[in-house]
């Protein structure tokens, strides 16, 4: 059942090149137009929408987080993300035109749940993207947006990570081409974009030993942080939070830019710290910004562990060990950027003896408050 790896987790993991194809599959016409037959909410109230705010929690929030960057820039439309117990208790400000996002693997996660219901007493659209068919969420929802990920048993969640990106991303894409809009021509160029992250995945994962020899040297460790921008940012976090659950050991996500805000004074001899550096062709500046805190913090003698995209010669100088993942517009990276932190979460438990697929302490969906 574990097809041949030691571990669902592994197994997932390897699955997740399907689980991106799957999710993108017939999401567009003859003519390359994004068709979401299955949304059954009018065009017109999908017009109307003013703002998305996403529910979530756990690395599905991190996912909405993700796709906060891309819907904005594609669609125009303000997006939130509130983690659905916050959600639940808060005052927040929803109508109408609303349209409240929920993003769940189960679709029975208590919480997200209850976010969901609430969103609806308050008059909300709700698009549930879902994994998991026939479960409560959908059904409590106007509308869902499937991820085709598969069945996905390890505790940590990996292949519903991406497919959870894939499927917000179409909706942030179809939503673009629905309102017309500067970006409304290129949702069929991003869509072809997408296509292309399968085949990357599949490259990077036989990339992986080195990732692998680096977790086993430190098994040891008691912290490591993980710094990321734009895109990178949620991917930071996710890292993190793979490491916290399958190696126990503590970690934490920043936003690169809050560096000198305080995380900065952490930074000592030997800390091991994973950077998601952005493509190299993001607006802005970013990457050169990336890099010139991954140049801070080797000074202050941090052991730099960088993922930068095939040809990025720019962190080499400062990096201990650079990562290498293929070439990609800067928002699909996060497709292909979390993916050596998941591998590094399962090695490190593996290093550490522990149970990948059923840490201590967790279950799989979580039924209850
Ligand atoms: C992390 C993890 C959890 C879930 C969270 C939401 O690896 O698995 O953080 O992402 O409990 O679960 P779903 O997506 O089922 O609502």
């Amino acid at each position: 059942e574990k097809g041949g790896y030691a571990t669902f987790m592994e197994k997932e993991i390897n699955e997740q090149p399907h689980a991106v194809a799957d999710t993108l599959l017939g999401r567009t016409d003859e003519s390359g137009a994004l068709v979401l037959d299955e949304l059954r909410i009018s065009e017109q109230q999908l017009r109307a929408v003013d703002k998305i705010t996403v529910v979530a929690c756990g690395t599905a929030a991190y996912a909405g987080m993700v796709a906060k960057y891309a819907i904005e820039h594609w669609a125009r439309i303000p997006v939130e993300v509130a983690l659905a117990h916050e959600f639940r208790y808060a005052d927040p400000v929803v109508n109408e035109r609303t349209l409240v996002v929920s993003i769940s693997q189960s679709g029975e996660t208590m919480d997200t749940l209850m976010a969901v219901k609430h969103a609806s007493d308050m008059g909300a659209l709700t698009v549930s993207i879902c994994n998991t068919h026939g479960s409560t969420i959908p059904r409590e929802s106007d509308a869902v947006l499937y991820t085709h990920a598969g069945p996905e048993i390890a505790v940590a969640s990996t292949k519903a990570f991406l497919a959870q990106i894939t499927a917000a991303y179409i909706l942030g894409l179809y939503l673009a081409q629905l309102r017309g809009g500067s970006y409304a021509e290129s949702a069929q160029a991003v869509m072809r974009d997408l296509h292309e992250i399968p085949a990357k995945i599949e490259e990077l994962l036989t990339r992986m030993d080195r990732v692998e020899e680096m977790a086993n040297f430190m098994a040891d460790t008691r912290s490591v942080l993980f710094l990321g921008r734009n895109v990178g940012f949620p991917v930071a976090m996710e890292g993190a939070l793979k490491l916290k659950e399958l190696a126990y050991i503590h970690a934490e996500g920043f936003a690169a830019g809050e560096l000198k805000h305080g995380p900065i004074a952490l930074i000592d001899a030997g800390q091991p710290v994973f950077v998601v550096v952005p493509a190299p062709d993001t607006p802005h500046e970013l990457h050169k910004k990336v890099v010139s805190n991954i140049q801070e913090i080797r000074a202050r003698g941090a052991r730099t562990l960088v993922i930068a995209h095939d040809g990025d010669e720019d962190v080499v100088p400062f990096a201990s060990e650079v990562i290498r993942i293929p070439q990609c517009p800067p928002l699909l990276a996060p497709l292909l950027a979390v993916v050596p932190l998941q591998v590094f979460a399962l090695h490190l438990s593996t290093a550490k003896g522990l149970d990948v697929d059923q840490p201590r302490n967790l279950a799989k969906s979580v039924t209850v408050e």
